[in-house]
């Protein structure tokens, strides 16, 4: 019995390796066997149970004990084990088995912003004891726990409902009462950081996210002067625990799935998690298992859409009950401009860190600086690596053509700075590693026509200046709908700033991550939909700390409903930016909800084709689920979603879809809300009944609408989008309606 305990301890929080080896050690190949739901006290015997699965399939004790890597079994079941073909289809055809899937590498979604959302620093309305007991956990590159944003100065005790550890290793030697857990787990040992692992954030990217979700204020934050404001995070009181499970080559699936298992066995009340790859199947995808069991346990996951943009078909985390963040720009652009010799100035996009020490420097192009016996398949016009002569470059500015990233070579060979050209128009400031700035491509025509023009080219690249522009809209980066995993559910559901967000950065890592760059800085500015993730993760934190008992169905539908809708310069906003941007001072008060029960999700997952069996293993409990015990999900989408969204593929030109909701009136006990509808001619709009007449709290009503229309031509792309407003007079409840026919 002690021994089983023991057993079972170390097994809890030891990151156990164990690599095959045997006859076909080099052919076995990581896996994740996903079970479903705990049984009710098997948590005890997990690791027995997935060694008896797991020697069945294999046919070898010994070799079965070698195979497995590591036993999830607080918060659900499965293990990850190196598998052949052959047993990846023994365990695939096991009753108890809801899926296999190969384990692979996802990607990370790489101050002002809070204050842009309408919360300001002196809010007011905060419920800063019940933030406090509030714990955001955090799936990422780790922590920098000595930046001044996590400061714990002033924080009480750490929640009483804490389950969590602090991971001591590597750089990293104590949590604090802000940071009050950090973990973390590589579990295929394929990383060169291995060899001294330990929460610390190498990167920048976990303390950046982090700190944007739950940093504490702090004034006077600027990269190199740049930015300069009070940096903090959206719910400040909060605290926080760090998950690492992405490391140097990216974040394996079974990392994150350990990761998950902890963080919602360790009480966490909301997860964050900035990472992603393609889009799978529901069960086969760590991020959606993970955001399941976590939903379960009134948990919601808030994830970056992706960074693919802006091309349709791009967005990730797709899966109903996860929380699907697209990026937006703030009212703040870098403004970096060059002037020449001639006089002329051009104002490009970058943030350069740099003040000139002259006031001129001599001008170049790669094109006048090549070098004869370099590379002849780069591209000297474009600065390509190894195309140009040292002594040509050394002490200038290079004017490169073409593609991004020039500023290492100009780096390397002694340049001054570099004036880059993008092909197209850009929102998002790089930094560069050198002096350097992006110009337009017609600047960078004006420009190059003074290189070989002038007799003396000279110019200077400015320091970084901020700009005030009008906002918000989606990132140019940032992942677009529609999605092909569920084809009736919006994604993504929301958008958050994304673009150029300055936060906390780890100073083990470089500002850029180049190795060359010798800037390290405690705050940086960094762009993507990992950005726009966590400041939807505090958004849904401030509406918990209003409404504890609210579930995650219940916060996302608050935001979603209250949200801004974006400037719509195209036609499918939505599909850049689901309801809009967040507002979460507004989603306190939604007044009306769309709630979704785990049962409905069951009926759901039968309408998408998931079986009985699979069911009753993925949602558990003691009675065998079967699809016919739900009542069938009723309309085109079969959920109770804030947004109703249909793809329709057949050939035919008519329009036909109804959704069926319900909405709980969380507002005034008496009111009334009156549907208004807003839609683009070609389609109408029924919604029935027009009038809700609630005369309780909590109560809930049940309305119809049916969408009916006509594409206009054959065998185009069509967009149509429409929006239904329920007004009381005192809340305003936005569903955005959008109906998609692709190119066929
Ligand atoms: C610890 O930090 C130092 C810099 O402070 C760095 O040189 C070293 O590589 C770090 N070690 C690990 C294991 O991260
Ligand atoms: C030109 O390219 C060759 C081959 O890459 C390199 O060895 C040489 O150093 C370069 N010369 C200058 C002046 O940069
Ligand atoms: C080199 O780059 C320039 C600028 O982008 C482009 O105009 C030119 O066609 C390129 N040359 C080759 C050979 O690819
Ligand atoms: C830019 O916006 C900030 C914050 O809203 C404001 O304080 C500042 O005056 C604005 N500057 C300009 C030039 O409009
Ligand atoms: C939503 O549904 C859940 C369970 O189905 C329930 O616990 C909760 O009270 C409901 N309402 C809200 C506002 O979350
Ligand atoms: C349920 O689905 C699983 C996975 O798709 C399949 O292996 C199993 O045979 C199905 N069971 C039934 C009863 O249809
Ligand atoms: C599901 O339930 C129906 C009726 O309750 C029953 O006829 C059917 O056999 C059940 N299916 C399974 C797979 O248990
Ligand atoms: C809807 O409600 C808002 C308050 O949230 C109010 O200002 C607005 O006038 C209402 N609109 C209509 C059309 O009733």
């Amino acid at each position: 019995m002690l021994q089983n305990m023991l057993v079972l301890a170390l097994s809890l929080h030891l990151v156990t390796i164990s690599l095959a080896r045997g006859p076909n050690a080099h052919e076995r190949k990581p896996y994740i066997v996903y079970m479903g739901e705990l049984r009710p006290g098997a948590e005890t015997s997990a690791m027995d149970d997935h060694h008896n699965l797991l020697s069945t399939a294999i046919g070898d004790e010994k070799v079965a004990r070698e195979s497995r890597i590591y036993s999830y079994g607080k918060s659900f079941n499965g293990f990850a084990a190196r598998l052949l073909p052959h047993e990846v289809k023994r365990l695939s055809d096991e009753e108890r088995v809801v899926s296999v899937f190969p384990n692979t590498l996802r990607q990370l979604h790489t101050t002002r912003s809070w204050d842009f959302l309408g919360m300001p620093t002196a809010l007011k309305k905060r419920n800063s004891i019940i933030e406090s007991n509030i714990i955001v956990g955090i799936l990422d590159t780790g922590i920098w726990v000595q930046s001044p944003s996590f400061n714990d100065k002033g924080y009480g005790p750490i929640p009483a409902k804490w389950k969590g550890k602090c991971v001591k290793g590597a750089n990293f030697t104590s949590c604090n009462r802000k940071v009050i857990g950090a973990k973390y787990f590589n579990l295929d040992a394929s990383d060169p950081d291995m060899g001294n692992p330990s929460p610390v954030d190498n990167d920048g990217h976990g303390t950046h996210t982090s700190s944007t979700a739950a940093g504490v204020h702090v004034r006077g934050a600027s990269l190199y002067g740049i930015a300069e404001g009070t940096a903090r995070g959206g719910v400040p009181s909060a605290r926080i625990a760090m998950y690492k499970v992405c490391w140097s080559i990216g974040c394996s699936d079974m990392d994150l799935l350990a990761g998950f298992d902890e963080a919602i066995a360790d009480g966490v009340d909301l997860i964050s998690v900035s990472i992603a790859g393609p889009s799978r199947e529901f069960f086969e995808d760590p991020i959606a298992i993970g955001a399941f069991h976590a939903m379960k346990k009134g948990i919601l996951t808030s994830c970056s859409a992706g960074n693919d943009g802006p091309y349709s078909y791009t967005v990730q985390n797709v899966a109903p009950w996860i929380m699907t963040v697209a990026a937006s720009g703030i009212d703040r652009q870098f403004k970096t401009e060059v002037n020449l010799g001639s006089g002329e100035k051009f104002s490009g996009i970058a943030i350069n860190t740099f003040t000139p020490k002259k006031k001129t420097y001599p001008l170049t192009s790669g094109a006048h600086s090549v070098n004869i016996s370099g590379d002849f398949y780069g591209n000297a016009s474009a600065c390509d690596y190894g195309t140009l002569d040292k002594n040509k470059v050394k002490g200038k500015i290079v004017f490169c053509q073409g593609s991004i990233g020039p500023d290492y070579t100009i780096k390397e060979l002694g340049g001054a700075g570099t004036i880059m050209v993008l092909d197209e128009e850009t929102d998002i400031a790089f930094t560069t590693l050198v002096p350097g700035t992006f110009v337009l491509p017609k600047d960078g025509k004006k420009i190059d026509q003074y290189i070989n023009s002038a007799k003396n080219p000279q110019a200077v690249i400015q320091k970084t200046r901020t700009l005030n522009i009008s906002a918000p809209f989606v990132a140019s980066f940032s992942s677009r709908g529609p999605q092909s995993i569920n084809l009736n559910i919006l994604k993504p559901d929301i958008a958050a700033p994304g673009l150029d967000i300055l936060a906390a950065y780890s100073t083990l890592a470089s500002v850029t991550g180049d190795p060359t760059d010798k800037r390290h800085a405690v705050f940086n500015i960094i762009s993507g939909t990992s950005m726009a993730c966590p400041h939807a993760a505090a958004a849904a934190a401030y509406v918990k700390s209003f409404h504890p008992d609210w579930s995650p169905a219940a916060i996302k539908s608050a935001l979603m409903t209250t949200a801004t809708p974006m400037r719509i310069e195209d036609d499918n906003a939505e599909l850049g930016s689901g309801s809009g941007q967040i507002n979460p001072v507004q989603a306190v008060h939604p007044g009306l909800i769309y709630n979704i029960s785990v049962s409905s999700y069951a009926s759901f997952l039968c309408k998408e084709g998931y079986n009985g069996t699979s069911l009753a293993l993925i949602f558990g409990g003691k009675r065998k689920h079967n699809c016919s015990d739900f009542k069938p999900a009723q309309g085109t989408d079969g959920l109770n979603y804030p947004t109703m969204h249909a793809q329709l593929l057949g050939a035919s030109s008519d329009i036909f879809a109804t959704f069926h909701r319900t909405v709980t009136n969380m507002g005034n006990g008496n009111s009334v809300y009156k549907a208004k509808v807003t839609s683009p001619r070609g389609l109408s709009i029924r919604v029935s009944p027009a009038t809700l007449k609630f005369s309780r709290l909590h109560e809930q009503m049940n309305f119809k609408v049916v969408v009916k229309g006509r594409f206009k031509r054959k065998g185009t792309e069509q967009i149509l989008s429409a929006l239904l407003e329920w007004n009381d007079s005192k809340h305003s409840v936005m569903n955005h309606i959008l109906i998609y026919r692709p190119l066929a």
